[in-house]
């Protein structure tokens, strides 16, 4: 079978150095970014303060707007920011929890500055209801629908898990939400541009995540999407300048608040940032992400076939619509053998607890799973 997705490994310089499987962490670079970033340095060069009106200052609705389609949102929705711990603390700043609706419920799986930034706000009232999951790899659907109640505020949610690449059941969580009258916030990271994404119609409240994993856009470049009927009642206590529905007329006092996105903004845009995510978002738009989920499944199920008859245990899901894009293998001393494989060019990461994460993107080969399962199975051989 001829697979059309690999004509793009020609614009990906790295794939020509080594076995590149660690996209749910840092995506291949784009060639296209280096234009991008030279086209950055040669407006500020050439053009200097008048860039900021000729696309520099509007570069964050603009960049969240190529990623709307994305992420299944309508444009004009996504403002962009540092990443995703900035994004949920503008949203956490929309809240107040000094009243009985102050509740925070999360699953002891979500991404660590998820919990450490809501932990943070304890100290303004807010009751962090905390669920221990019962392994590794899936969290308690159950256990998460009964602890959200009238006294929730907030639901931080990954729609899929960063340890074991676990779809969560994001439906489940926003209809409950929605019935005691709570809100909930879609982590997005470790699912946009490998599994489809129809925010909107999946009625989440706000969405965020970064574009340095599958959207192959690199660090700085964190979205925050508002739905939109809800986005004109929030107002952000963390905002700057650019949140102001007039920010040249420098007023003082209170904000006036602009209209979404920017009233999430917070002050002068990350233009250099916004710049380099723009290749892979145009690459993940143009070939679309249901042609790269078909590809992803078909890869993952090979991974994981291999790592089965190498005797691994598996700590992702093998359902594939539970799984999103990497596979996590566990294997004895796997930090050890994590190094090894990096040392021998198969680039994966390692997390305590979980194992040695592996994904296949659009760009890898069938030959380069292959590759890295024969690598790793030499390794843990030669270990015994
Ligand atoms: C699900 C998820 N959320 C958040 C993050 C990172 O958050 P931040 O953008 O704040 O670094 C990651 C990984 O880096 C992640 O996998």
């Amino acid at each position: 079978m001829t697979d059309s997705l690999l004509t793009w490994r020609k614009e990906f310089p790295i794939l020509e150095t080594c076995t590149y499987l660690v996209s749910h962490s840092l995506g291949a670079m784009p060639r296209k970014t280096a234009t991008y970033l030279q086209q950055f340095a040669d407006e500020w060069s050439r053009r200097g303060v008048r860039a900021w009106n000729e696309g520099w200052w509007d570069v964050g609705r603009t960049t969240g707007d190529l990623l709307a389609p994305v992420l299944g949102v309508q444009r004009g929705t996504i403002s962009m920011h540092q990443n995703v711990t900035v994004a949920m603390a503008i949203i956490a700043s929309c809240y107040r929890f000094d009243g009985p609706r102050n509740r925070i419920v999360m699953t002891d799986l979500e991404f660590p500055s998820n919990l450490y930034l809501f932990e943070g706000f304890r100290r303004y009232g807010a009751d962090i209801v905390h669920l221990k999951s019962p392994d590794a790899m899936r969290t308690d659907l159950p256990a998460i629908l009964d602890a959200i109640d009238e006294r929730t505020a907030l639901v931080p949610l990954s729609y899929v898990l960063f340890r074991s690449a676990y779809i969560q059941d994001a439906a489940a969580v926003i209809e409950k939400a929605h019935s005691v009258g709570a809100q909930v916030i879609l982590d997005v990271y470790q699912a946009a541009g490998t599994v489809p994404l129809e925010i909107e119609k999946l009625s989440a409240d706000f969405a965020v995540g970064g574009s340095v994993k599958w959207l192959c856009g690199g660090p700085g470049a964190g979205y925050l999407y508002v739905r939109p009927d809800l986005a004109k009642t929030l107002e952000p206590g963390i905002v700057g300048w650019a949140a102001h529905a007039h920010p040249f007329e420098f007023e003082a006092g209170a904000i006036d608040y602009a209209e979404a996105p920017e009233r999430f903004q917070s002050g002068t845009p990350n233009v250099p940032s916004l710049y380099s995510a723009r290749a892979g978002y145009e690459i993940v738009a143009e070939i679309g992400v249901p042609a790269i989920r078909e590809k992803s499944l078909r890869l993952t199920r090979r991974l994981m076939d291999l790592a089965t008859e190498a005797g691994f245990r598996i700590n992702t899901p093998d359902e594939d619509a539970r799984r999103g894009g990497a596979v996590i293998i566990d294997v004895p001393n796997g930090k050890a053998v994590a190094d090894e494989l990096i040392r021998r060019e198969v680039i994966i990461d390692y997390r305590p607890g979980a194992g040695i994460r592996m994904a296949p993107h659009f760009y890898n080969t069938a030959e380069e799973i292959d590759h890295a399962m024969s690598v790793l199975t030499d390794i843990c051989k030669s270990n015994r």
